[in-house]
């Protein structure tokens, strides 16, 4: 009896044991975001069936700093759980010390193809820590349909434009459907917030809140210009609940029909166009206003593909990697959902453009975003960046003065500074 018991516990783990040869199980923490997780799953079923192994894709936070928080924790503790992290352009200089090499595992023509300025970003002393995976910048989403309605030949160049149409548009629209506001946005606390308001400030000539070599430059005219314009769009042409907005809440309002003017990421672009969209067919895509003699700014954003440096299977979350990130799966990803390729020759695809016309259009916008200050603030820019969101948000709530947050601001970051980076 003992015997059989032994011997069929011996099969079995013979037949396991080939099973097992046939392939792994990885773990990839990837989007939430829109359609982002049926999108990473897609791409790592097909890249399970080609090489007979497994791919177990998580549910992860919707916000980018909640997902840094889990994704430290983890790291932090050398745990094996998540062989595969999808990282943000930001993330590098705080979690890279926790993430494999990647400089040996995609050849270097392959990697040539990417944006040398994203490659560089995920470049810390010398070591590849991410792939790049899609790239964004922040775009002006209009209401093609309203503008032609309302008069207006073009989208604003302007804020004060952006702020007059918008007014207009709202005031009429509002007759029939009082839920309608002029320009929705990220207000909430968070990650976006910086994005945004990195945004006004740039495209007024305020800076990038700290500059490449180190210099904290917020507290400055041009900042508090920029903070008032859009203090002054709270409560009138943007509903006060603007300040509880990340982009799907922004992305909600203006794909239901409700608003003229949306700031937000490429990806927006491919679900206000699918099928069954209330705006489908409705869409303008523009680069975002400027302030008065500035240009307009929009902040770089965007994904990498990174390797834990504990997982237990290195060599084929590195495959994975080299599959996601390569030319056919961006673009099937850039077609299918406007995800931004960082591969440059895609912008010149056929394919992709007809799917996506503003990848050629606003092509300028892609290659010229500006970078959130992560590189030179390294493993404090979480920190800088809460204090730029905050201070932003104190402005949009009210809670204080454009001249009191760009001070205070200032002020807080130069003491983040002292702490070192
Ligand atoms: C987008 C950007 C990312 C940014 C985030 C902020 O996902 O790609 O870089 O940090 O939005 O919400």
């Amino acid at each position: 009896m003992k015997k059989a018991t032994i011997l069929a516990g011996l099969t079995f783990a013979l037949v396991s044991g080939v099973a097992h040869a046939q392939g792994v199980t990885l773990t990839f923490a990837c989007d939430s975001v829109g359609s982002g997780y049926d999108q990473c799953k897609k791409g790592a079923d097909a890249w399970a069936k080609k090489t007979g192994n497994t791919v177990r894709v998580l549910q992860v936070p919707k916000e980018t700093g909640d997902r840094l928080a889990l994704y430290q924790q983890q790291l932090g503790a050398k745990s094996k759980d998540v062989d595969v992290y999808m990282i943000d352009v930001v993330w590098p200089g705080l979690i890279g010390q926790n993430l494999a090499d990647l400089s040996k595992s995609i050849p270097k023509a392959e990697l040539d193809q990417h944006f040398p300025a994203i490659v560089k970003n995920n470049t810390i002393n010398g070591k590849l820590v991410g792939v790049p995976w899609f790239t964004d910048a922040g775009v002006l989403y209009y209401r093609t349909d309203l503008l032609q309605k309302y008069g207006y030949k073009s989208a604003p160049k302007t804020w004060a434009e952006l702020q007059t149409m918008a007014q207009k548009i709202q005031e009429g629209e509002r007759k029939s459907n009082p839920r309608f506001v002029g320009f929705v946005f990220q207000g909430k606390n968070y990650e976006g917030l910086t994005c945004d308001a990195l945004e006004w400030v740039n495209s007024f000539g305020g800076g990038e809140i700290v500059d490449s070599s180190g210099k904290v430059t917020i507290n400055n005219p041009k900042t508090v210009a920029a903070l008032k314009q859009i203090q002054s769009f709270v409560g009138t042409i943007s509903p006060q609940a603007v300040t509880t907005y990340a982009e799907e809440d922004a992305r909600n309002v203006f794909q239901g029909g409700n608003a003229a003017f949306m700031r937000n990421w490429p990806y927006a672009y491919a679900a206000g166009q699918a099928e069954g969209s209330p705006i489908k067919g409705k869409i303008g895509v523009a680069a975002l206003p400027a302030g008065p003699g500035g240009k307009p700014a929009a902040t770089l954003g965007g994904w990498q593909l990174a390797a834990n440096a504990y997982s237990a299977h290195p060599k084929e979350a590195a495959d994975l990697i080299r599959y996601l990130t390569g030319k056919e799966e961006q673009k099937r990803r850039a077609i299918d959902a406007s995800y931004n390729p960082t591969i440059a020759s895609l912008y010149k695809d056929q394919d992709v453009l007809k799917a996506v016309p503003f990848f050629g259009s606003l092509y300028d916008v892609f290659t010229n975003a500006v970078a959130r200050p992560a590189t030179v603030t390294k493993s404090k820019y979480n920190q800088v960046s809460n204090a730029f969101a905050t201070g932003v948000y104190n402005v949009l709530t009210k809670k204080s003065t454009p001249e009191a947050a760009a001070s205070s601001i200032q002020s807080q970051i130069t003491r983040i500074k002292g702490r070192g980076f």
